[in-house]
């Protein structure tokens, strides 16, 4: 079984991505943990999917386990389903030797994983995603938090969990539209971190869309593997883990601006890093003149989108890029864009000059 560990000293923890892992999770899990009662938190359709057989898994190993589940859907992702799932906490008897268990996708990990950090000021928390998204990016470094009316993500706690356990084949039983949208974030790791996990994917793009358990299992654990890099060299975001929001200063602006009704997350980051590498064109800072065609390609067989409609581009463009002075990633009043130089390399950018960042919005906008 393939074994990604993220290096964190004493809070390190293994990643273990194979076929048929929720049925060996128990076992897997249970020496991570304290002895204690399990909580697992998913939302209703993940736990009506997954929910017994992850059950079944950690009562084999003799674990103590009961289930809690949230409606499904990002809506869930608030205070309010975390003090219901406090509540549950409470009438499960969860205690300080006890653990919570996220299984779903990165709603399902983002809140279990806020829930477990304030419960009695830090319980341990395990995370069992079964969304492409959340197995190649939510469920790895420890990121966890919910909505409020200031905005999404804004509220929320550093909580890494002592184990990851990923079985690939669940995937199966996604939405396709959902699958898709996950290997945004997998392309976005070829383009910041490796050239050959980028010409991997050129080369099994009809694999990966299809589904191949192989494929997926490899795509998988090479996301998590660079992400896992970047957490073990920055864990709180003070420097190169900024690398990983390549595409999403953009994507953001496209979610904002379209209300969160238009695109899911992994679809406006697609047409971000199309944007992001017109941006670096732009400012002579692209090496590889062949990279926003070869990025296109890999984004449209992968059945992601490039191209943001708008009847009025200009308008659509100058109204995206005022969206981005109030990205939560603006550091002293600095918009930060991360640019493509070649497959593999990117660089950071602070505040490029305002009618280069308008004309790239524009380059990923057809009326
Ligand atoms: N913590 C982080 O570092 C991080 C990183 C990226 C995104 N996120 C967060 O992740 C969330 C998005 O994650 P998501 O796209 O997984 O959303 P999600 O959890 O809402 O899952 C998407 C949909 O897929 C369903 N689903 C999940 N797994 C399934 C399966 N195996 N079979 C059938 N259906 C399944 C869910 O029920 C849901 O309806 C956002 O809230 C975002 O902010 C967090």
């Amino acid at each position: 079984m393939p074994v990604v560990e993220v290096s964190l000293g004493a809070r390190s923890y293994p990643i273990h991505i194979a076929a048929g892992a929720l049925d060996q999770a128990g076992a897997l899990i249970a020496p991570r943990l304290d002895g204690g009662r399990v909580l697992v938190i998913a939302d209703a359709t993940v736990a009506k999917l997954h929910g017994q057989r992850l059950l079944a898994a950690l009562t084999t190993a003799g674990l103590d386990a009961v289930i809690e589940t949230f409606p499904a859907g990002e809506p869930s992702k608030t205070l309010a389903t975390a003090d219901a799932l406090w509540q549950a906490c409470a009438r499960h008897r969860i205690d300080r030797s006890g653990a919570v268990i996220g299984l779903g996708g990165g709603v399902s990990g983002d809140l279990t994983g806020f829930v477990a950090s304030c419960w009695m000021r830090g319980i341990a928390f395990v995370q069992v995603p079964t969304s492409l998204l959340a197995m190649v990016d939510s469920s790895v470094g420890g990121k966890t938090g919910v909505n409020s009316a200031a905005g999404k993500n804004l509220v929320g706690a550093f909580c890494q969990p002592r184990i990851v356990v990923i079985d690939p084949t669940v995937v199966a039983t996604m939405d396709d539209r959902e699958y898709r949208s996950g290997f945004a974030e997998v392309v976005k790791y070829g383009v910041i971190r490796s050239a050959e996990f980028l010409a991997w994917q050129e080369a099994n793009a009809a694999a990966l869309a299809a589904r191949d358990p192989v494929a997926v299992a490899h795509a998988v654990a090479e996301s998590c593997r660079i992400k896992a890099w970047y957490v073990a060299e920055d864990e709180f975001e003070q420097g190169v883990r900024a690398e990983l929001n390549y595409g999403h200063t953009f994507g953001h602006a496209l979610e904002r601006e379209t209300k969160y009704r238009v695109y899911l997350h992994g679809e406006a980051v697609a047409i971000g890093m199309g944007m992001a590498a017109n941006l670096s064109h732009r400012l002579g800072l692209l090496d590889d003149p062949g990279l926003p065609d070869r990025l296109a390609g890999l984004l449209r067989r992968l059945g992601l989108p490039q191209r943001h409609q708008s009847a009025d581009p200009a308008a659509e463009a100058a109204r995206l890029a005022a969206h981005c002075a109030l990205d939560k990633k603006v550091r002293h009043g600095a918009t930060r864009f991360i640019l493509p130089r070649r497959a593999g390399q990117v660089e950071l950018v602070s505040s490029p000059p305002a009618d280069q960042v308008i004309a790239a919005f524009g380059s990923g906008i057809a009326s």
